[in-house]
Formats: C-alpha cells, structure tokens, sequence
C-alpha cells in the first residue's frame, strides 16, 4: 500500500468520524447494534456507542468458538519460574469462564458490582476478568507488586462486593504472599467486600477466612455456567487505577462498547494480528497493556495470547523471551524498552537471539517508557523486522501514536513512535494554549473528543478528571507529557509535565512517594526525583531534611524511609536511594524547584530558575548527589 493509505485512514477518522467509528464498529457482536457512534454529553464529556447491547465476553471467547475456533490455543501459560507452559483452548476457558461467573451470580454479583482482581500471571488472571464482563460486573485489577496499603486504597475508591485472588505470586526469588497482603488491606479498609475467591496455588496454599474466602476450585462446585449479559455500549467494563500527582491513585474508567471496537481496530491494523494468529504482550495484568493487550485485544481478534510469568533475564537465562517466541511462534511481540535494555546488557552480541528460530515473527513493538535509539538499533540489528516504539497511556487504553502496519509501514523516525492513530488529532500547545511551530517543545495535547476506548471520566471523581486534563487547555485532553510534532506529522515524547515518573515501565507518582516520607516523625520536609537509570529509565531518589533536634543516624533514617515505601507502596517503586540534606531549592514562592534537581542529577544543562529564592541551596544539592554517584558531569549554570 501506498503512503497515503495510512493518510486517508486517520483523515477518514478526523472529517467523518460517526462513519468511520460505525464502520470499524462491525468488526464487533452487538445485541443491539448502536445507532451512532459519538454521543456528546456537553460540557466537554463524551462517550461512543452509549446505546447498542453488546458483552466484552462474548466477543471475546464465545463468538470464536461459535466459529469454529473452539480447539484453538487462546492462552498459553509460560511460566519459567514454575517450569510448565499450558495451553487452554478457546472451548475450555468458554467453559470455565462461564462457570467462575455462575458461581460469582450465585454468590450475588451482578452488572455493575465491582470486583477487584488480584493475582500474578496466571491463565486464572484472564479468567476473572472475562467472568467479571461475561456477568457485567466492572473488575479492577491491582498489580502485585503493590503494598497492602495501595490494595486497601483501591477497595475503598471502588467499594467492591467480591475480590478474586491468588494465594501467592512467584518473583525469581520470593515467594510474594498475595493471600495475608489481601487480609491486611481488607483489615486496613473501611470498606469491606462480602467476599473472596482464592486460586490456592501448590507453591503456597494459603490459609482461608471462614464465612469470608471461598477456593476457586470449591466455590465453582455444582454452579449453573453463566450466560452473556448484555450491557449498554456505555456501561464500564473496567476501572484500571493509575498514578497521579498525588497518593490518590485515579480510577479510569473504560466503557465496553468504545473498547471493543477501538482494541478490535488496533489488533488488525497496528499489530497486523487477525483470527489464528499468535500475539504475545511481555507485560502483567495489573497494567493496562496486560488489560488491552494481555486479555482483550488478542481474544477478541479471535488470537493466541501468552500470559507469561517470568522476567526478560535471569529465568533462567536471557534467552526466554526468544524462546517463547520461536515455541509460540509469534507473530508480533510487545514488550517495555527497560526489558530489552535487560537483555542487551547480558547478551550484548545477542548470541541467545541466534539459537532460536523467529519463525513468523513480524514486528517488534515497544511502550509504556521512552525507547532509546540504542536498544532499537541493537533489536533491529539481531531480529530484521520492525521494532516499532509506540506512545499510549492508562488513560487512553491503545495507542495514540504508532506505525500502524497493518495498513502499512511507515518510514522510521528513530526516537519517534510515528503517527498520530485514528480520532486522536494530537497538537503541541505552549503555555498559552498556542500551537507551536514544528519541531518546538511543548505540552502534547489532544483535542476533544478523543477516539473510541479511552477514558470518559474516573471513577467517582469527575472534578478531579476535569482537573486533571480538561481544564489546562479547553477543548483538550492534556496528555502529561511534553514533545514536539516534526514536519512530517511524526511526534516525539520527552518527559512528564508532571510528578509522574516511570520505573522500568512501570508508572509511579512521586507526589505518592513524598506523602510517605513526610509521615517519618524524624522528617521535616522531603522531595523525590526521578533521575536518569541506564537500566530502568528512571529511578526515584528522595531528599529528606530533618525535624531540627532530630539527632539521629542519616543512614538510618534513610532504610527507615525505603522501608516504609516499600511496606506502604510495594517493591514496584523500587524506592531504594535517599539522602539527607540541609535545605531544599525553593521558588521565592515556595515551590521545591524537583526539575532543576532532575537536571544536576542527571548532569544535563540547565538554567537556574529566575525565581529561585537561594540559589546557593543548588550547590548543597550538587555536593550530596555526587556523594551518590550523580551530578557528575559539569552542567551550564
Ligand atoms: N508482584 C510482586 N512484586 C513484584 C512484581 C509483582 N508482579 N513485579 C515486580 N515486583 C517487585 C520485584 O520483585 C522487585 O522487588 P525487589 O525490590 O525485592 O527486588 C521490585 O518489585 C522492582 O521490580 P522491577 O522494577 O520489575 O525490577 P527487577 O529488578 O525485578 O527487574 C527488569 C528489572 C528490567 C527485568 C524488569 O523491571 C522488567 O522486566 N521490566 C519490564 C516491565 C514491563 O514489562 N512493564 C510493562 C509496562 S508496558
Ligand atoms: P502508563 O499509563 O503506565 O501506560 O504510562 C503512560 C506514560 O508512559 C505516558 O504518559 C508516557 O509518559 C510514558 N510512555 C508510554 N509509552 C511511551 C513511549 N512510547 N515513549 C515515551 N513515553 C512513553
């Protein structure tokens, strides 16, 4: 196909939307077929196909098996950790999901109670999901490497009737005890759910509250399977919390019928993946790539997905990942570029990559951080097809750039994750709200409404949702995250505008960081940074002053706070670099200066800020960081 295909697709989605959302609609089973696409709700509030019928489950396990697909692999489980790998065919986890949801009815759930999900990957994880959405329940999933504190925010915010959960999960060198981190968070909690399912594991069988937890095997006993129930192209299918500024995590919403039709859309033309075909996402289910492209994308293009648990190295070996690939032949393959740095640290000549057959690998594709131009020409170099880095947020659910090539190929830009995808008419604006030239830094925003299967609100929090990213710029949604646009249409992403940073691809908040450290009794005033990591992309790194007389130990302190993160955020934070110092940069109007500090860590140029109060204070803040190894380089000042 020719360039212009791409183009005419996206102009298609921009000058006639209703008719091009209707169309990408039919590739969906509906009850009831919508009558339009958009509905405008005023005041800046849309949602898409608000009155067709349609279920999430059906169109993603039971139409395939209607056609013919029933003895086809629709998950496979490769668990390196646990040494087995398990394949459930599309006919078996229709049976099974339709008995988890007659159990899950019987017990009471009904479309619109919320049940939270947490477990690790296991094929289980897909499992309640899919139960959840066959009955019209809204499941929200909570990543493992979460505290129990953060599990109890989330069953506060979304006040479930049930939790489903596994009695551990495996990290290479623990065992992680979900089952009494959920007895905690429930304890912590005001809200209580009526009750819980536990998958009890062989690696770690845990102990069960009478009256309270049932076994997952037990509870689904004699249970009458369940049936699709219709829901309202409008109504919730999940609520996915992710961070913000502050340790209030947000609920995005996602509504059913926008969902289906965008990730249907996204699997054939992005990914290049139709019914029969084999799609892998090397992420976890407590993040909305494992939502989109773990669980639902796949499934619904009638695919073979893989939940894989395990790490890129170390289980066993920095070959897994090429394992799997040539073992499933894989067709396109989606991981964080953190995972591919892991790799390339341990196999830099990419010898593990020769000893597997690619087969029918088509495309590479990498999200949820920056993709350095150094790990995409060494995947390049060793694999010859495509590494396609794409730009998407929890917010929007699928991404809002990419190289969508199944349309067609675009040329790379490498640093670039290409184009604009249909609906979303992305903009750089400055301050003012004024579009800038080409090639020029700004806030990335787009404008209203943005496309099928993003976010329509949060959760119980619609000013906070208004705040968040509709009041910057009227008439946009604020992305978070600044860039620039080239000549071509093609974007860049460089940094957060906020206190949003990302650790090995996972999304964290400093401001939630900070919350924790100010609660230590010995300090006065904190601030994390994220600073530059060759590994992980980012790491956090705390600044802590003390409570004048607090005459203690600063190595002390210091464990003090990191294991107070760990306990109240969880290990995914990797909080693990602090120091003590005197002061820190303020504005004349009180705001701590966290960017300029990002600078001197990183040894990047920066100016110093015109209001600053104490610029002195900045040079304090140099002589610590070097102490831990940063602010090396001489930087302009
Ligand atoms: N449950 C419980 N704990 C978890 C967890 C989970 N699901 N996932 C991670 N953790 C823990 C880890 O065990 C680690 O704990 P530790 O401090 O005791 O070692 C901590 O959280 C930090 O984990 P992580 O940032 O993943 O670091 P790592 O050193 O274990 O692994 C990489 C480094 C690069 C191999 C790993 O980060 C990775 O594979 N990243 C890719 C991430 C990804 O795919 N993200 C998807 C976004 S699209
Ligand atoms: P999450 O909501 O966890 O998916 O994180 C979304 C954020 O990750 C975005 O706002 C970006 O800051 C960052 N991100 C995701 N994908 C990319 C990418 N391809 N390039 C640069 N940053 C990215």
């Amino acid at each position: 196909m020719s360039y212009n295909s791409y183009k005419e697709v996206y102009e298609r989605s921009i000058t006639d939307p209703e008719g091009f959302w209707m169309d990408a609609s039919q590739a969906i089973d509906w009850d009831t077929a919508p009558s339009k696409a958009l509905f405008d709700k005023g005041d800046d509030l849309y949602e898409w196909f608000s009155d067709g019928m349609v279920n999430t489950c059906w169109n993603a396990v039971d139409r395939h098996v209607e056609a013919g697909r029933g003895d086809q692999i629709a998950i496979q489980h490769e668990s390196p950790i646990t040494h087995s790998t398990k394949g459930i065919t599309y006919k078996e986890l229709q049976d099974r999901v339709a008995s988890l949801a007659g159990a899950l009815r019987m017990r009471g759930v009904e479309k619109g109670d919320r049940v939270i999900i947490y477990m690790p990957m296991i094929p289980e994880a897909l499992e309640a999901m899919l139960a959840c959405a066959r009955l019209g329940a809204i499941h929200s999933v909570v990543f493992g490497g979460f505290a129990a504190n953060e599990l109890a925010v989330r069953i506060d915010d979304c006040k479930p009737k049930a939790i489903i959960a596994a009695s551990c999960g495996l990290e290479p060198n623990r065992v992680v005890h979900y089952k009494p981190l959920l007895d905690d968070a429930i304890e912590i909690a005001e809200h209580k759910p009526e009750f819980c399912v536990i998958f009890q594991r062989e690696q770690e069988v845990a102990k069960l509250v009478e009256g309270r937890d049932f076994s997952w095997h037990g509870f689904q006993y004699g249970v009458k399977p369940a049936e699709c129930v219709p829901v309202e192209g409008n109504h919730p299918v999940y609520i996915l919390y992710t961070s913000g500024t502050t340790g209030q995590p947000k609920g995005v919403i996602r509504h059913t019928g926008g969902h289906l039709v965008a990730l249907q859309w996204s699997m054939k033309n992005i990914y290049k993946i139709e019914a029969g075909d084999r799609f892998w996402a090397a992420s976890d289910v407590g993040w909305v790539v494992g939502h989109s492209y773990i669980c639902y994308g796949p499934l619904l293009a009638g695919g073979t997905t893989v939940v894989f648990e395990g790490k890129p190295i170390g289980t066993p070996h920095p070959g897994v990942f090429w394992r799997i690939i040539q073992n499933n032949r894989i067709k396109s393959f989606f991981t964080a570029p953190t995972a591919l740095r892991a790799i390339k640290r341990e196999d830099p000549e990419g010898q593990w990559i020769d000893r597997y057959a690619k087969h029918d690998l088509q495309a590479i594709f990498l999200a949820g951080e920056r993709a350095d131009p150094d790990t995409i020409e060494w995947a390049h170099k060793h694999f010859g097809v495509p590494v396609i880095d794409h730009w998407w947020q929890t917010e929007t659910g699928w991404s809002i750039a990419a190289n969508p090539i199944g349309i067609e190929e675009l040329p790379t830009k490498v640093g670039s994750p290409a184009v604009p995808m249909p609906g979303y008419q992305v903009e750089i604006l400055d301050e003012g709200g004024h579009k800038v030239e080409p090639n020029t830094l700004g806030a990335i925003a787009v404008k209203l409404p943005l496309p099928p299967g993003t976010l329509p609100n949060l959760w119980n929090a619609e000013d906070r949702f208004r705040k968040s990213y509709l009041s910057q710029f009227p008439g946009y949604y604020e992305t978070g995250d600044a860039g620039m646009m080239d000549e071509d249409g093609y974007l860049y992403i460089m940094a957060r505008t906020d206190d949003v940073i990302n650790v090995a691809g996972h999304r964290l908040s400093t401001g939630g960081m900070e919350e924790v450290l100010s609660a230590h009794p010995d300090v006065a005033e904190c601030a994390v940074i994220g600073v530059s990591d060759t590994l992980k992309g980012q790491m956090p790194l705390g600044f802590l002053c003390l409570n004048t007389g607090a005459n203690r130990d600063h190595a002390e302190v210091v464990r003090e706070v990191v294991k107070m993160v760990r306990e109240k955020i969880g290990p995914v934070a990797a909080f693990k670099l602090a120091i003590v110092v005197d002061r820190l940069p303020k504005t004349r109007s009180g705001k701590i200066l966290r960017g300029t500090m990002v600078n001197i860590a990183d040894g990047t140029p920066w100016k110093m800020p015109a209001t600053i109060d104490d610029p002195e204070i900045l040079d304090e803040i140099k002589v610590a960081l070097q102490t831990l190894g940063y602010a090396k380089s001489e930087a302009a000042a």
